[in-house]
């Protein structure tokens, strides 16, 4: 094989690898509805009522402690003032470690450790529509 050719082939790898790791990123939905059933007791998805915890529908792409008639706490309410939108990627720091992304907000659940769960849960999320 040539020089060019080898590099051309060692670019289409990379490609294909690159495809392949965007596929894996993406959570799988159904199973983020089952991990969804640890957020339930304290979060609506499927309509705007808060209970516990601000409702979750349209959450994804939603500015943080943006709820009307939900008392934040200061720390989350401070966040969203500070511009802190729930794309994927804070949601991801967000349920990685509560306490940690957001200091004193509270939201008592101490996280989801697995990325995989994370990923799921929020595909979940945003088939969730928004408001
Ligand atoms: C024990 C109750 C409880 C559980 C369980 C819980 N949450 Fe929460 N969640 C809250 C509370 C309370 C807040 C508001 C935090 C604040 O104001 O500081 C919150 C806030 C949030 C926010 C920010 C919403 C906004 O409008 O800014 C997201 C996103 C979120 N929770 C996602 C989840 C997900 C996903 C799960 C499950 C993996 C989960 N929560 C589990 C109580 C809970």
């Amino acid at each position: 094989m040539g020089g060019r050719m080898l590099k051309a082939w060692m670019l289409g790898c990379s490609l294909a690898m690159l495809a392949a790791g965007t596929a894996m990123a993406e959570g799988d939905a159904a199973n983020g509805e089952k991990v969804f059933k640890r957020c339930q007791a304290c979060h609506v998805v499927n309509a705007e009522q808060n209970r516990v915890g601000p409702y979750l529908k349209g959450v994804v792409g939603r500015p943080a402690g943006h709820i009307e008639g939900f008392k934040y706490s200061e720390a989350m309410a401070e966040k969203g003032k500070e511009g802190l939108v729930w794309d994927e990627a804070n949601l991801d720091k967000y349920l990685a470690d509560p306490k940690g992304f957001v200091p004193k907000n509270k939201m008592a659940f101490p996280g989801l450790k697995k990325p995989e769960e994370r990923a799921d849960v929020i595909a979940f999320l945003k088939q969730q529509g928004g408001s």
